[in-house]
């Protein structure tokens, strides 16, 4: 599928598992999930611009190459997207971060936006939206909405876990915007759940249930 990538690197797979088990506890969710917005970054900064410099050595000069994380926003969609953020800035700790709160209506599904602050020059940076799940897609179509609509241009997705009918609905609404996942799921259950899936991130993020 056109702009999918599915990062199914073994360390993927392995600390996955541990992820949707129900008998990981909040610590060592919170830390698993982490670990794998970290490797998701690996695959999804491939194509970020460079900066060409220079740097000493102990025995000569030599052309090198920095990011600049000047230009590089994360948005992660509150809450469960918090839980990614530290993954990205522990390789680009210059990067900015905005936030969009968005809570899923239990009855329609539909996003409601309730908290939005984003960098103020977002439109000339690279914009990594991020939120583990993939659901029905509402979530995310309405932050790239959110972040578009500040002008921003270059936008790519980061989840943990998505499923067929979310990405069809992003790629439907936002065909522009590379999806980075960890693994694609079956189906979503009739609450709008992914299955298998792992549950309520936010909840399993922060113990609220
Ligand atoms: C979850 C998840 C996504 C959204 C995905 O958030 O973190 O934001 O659902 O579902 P969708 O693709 O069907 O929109 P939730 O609404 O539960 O809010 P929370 O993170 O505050 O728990
Ligand atoms: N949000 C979650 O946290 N999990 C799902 O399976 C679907 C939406």
């Amino acid at each position: 599928m056109a702009n999918l990538f599915v990062v199914d690197h073994p360390l993927v797979k392995h600390k996955l598992s541990f992820l949707r088990s129900k008998f990981t506890d909040v610590h060592m969710f919170r830390e698993l999930m982490q670990e794998l917005s970290m490797l998701l970054a690996y695959e999804a900064t491939r194509e970020i611009p460079l900066e060409e410099t220079f740097c000493e050595t102990p025995l000569t000069k030599t052309k090198a190459w920095m990011i600049s994380g000047q230009l590089i926003a994360l948005v992660p969609i509150l809450r469960a997207g918090l839980g990614m953020v530290d993954g990205l800035l522990s390789f680009m700790p210059m990067a900015k971060v905005g936030h969009i709160g968005l809570y899923r209506d239990h009855d329609t599904l539909q996003p409601v936006e309730y908290y939005c602050k984003l960098p103020a020059r977002i439109a000339q940076m690279d914009v990594f939206v991020l939120d583990p799940m993939l659901a029905t897609g509402g979530s995310v179509a309405k932050a790239i909405e959110i972040v578009k609509g500040k002008g921003a241009r270059q936008i790519r997705f980061l989840c943990v876990v998505s499923c067929p009918e979310g990405i069809a609905f992003l790629q439907k609404a936002h065909p522009d915007v590379a999806i980075y996942t960890c693994v694609v799921d079956e189906r979503l259950n009739d609450h709008g759940y992914i299955l298998p899936g792992l549950g309520d991130a936010g909840d399993r993020l922060y113990g609220t249930k």
